[in-house]
């Protein structure tokens, strides 16, 4: 009987979640920020970049929309609001174009993450603030490097 569940649900759970193609390894990925953590103002952002050398990518650990838990982002943010501090996939979740942080100013009323192919706009909670985007921005799992400066994202090395 167990024989026969585990030859009948492996192949299944094997295609839902496939190993990493050869050379490719999941793990933390170490990024640098620009702005240390303890430094990271209420209300700002600071972009990360997955690292190129090894080619890398961050893994989105939600999603909605365009935006699917595993989808792999090579950009993000690192966001502060109040005392919470979380890292969103720069990937809009309407079509996927990257977005952009636009602090508050004379002609712009609210600090937004904004999407320059169709519009959207997102709260700095990664929540949708205006359409077309009917999904909030996909978290990134992370956690505080040995430095302010340093943090460690959910990730994969794709290659060299
Ligand atoms: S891809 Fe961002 S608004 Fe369409």
């Amino acid at each position: 009987m167990t024989a026969t569940v585990v030859t009948a649900v492996a192949p299944i759970l094997i295609f839902l979640w496939p190993a990493p193609a050869k050379g490719q390894k999941k793990g933390p990925i170490l990024v640098s920020l620009d702005t240390p953590l303890d430094q990271l103002q209420d209300g700002t952002a600071t972009k990360i970049l997955a690292p190129t050398s090894p080619n890398s990518a961050f893994i989105m650990a939600d999603g909605g929309g365009d935006n699917t838990p595993g989808d792999l982002a090579f950009g993000a943010f690192v966001v502060k609001t109040g005392s919470n501090v979380a890292v969103f996939a720069q990937n809009c979740s309407h079509l996927g174009c990257s977005i952009s942080f636009v602090p508050a100013s004379d002609t712009h009323p609210e600090t937004s993450f904004d999407c320059p192919c169709h519009g959207s706009r997102f709260h700095l909670d990664g929540s949708v603030l205006h359409g077309p985007a009917a999904y909030p921005l996909s978290h990134l799992t992370w956690k505080q490097g040995d430095s302010p400066n340093q943090i460690q994202v959910d990730g994969i090395v794709l290659g060299f």
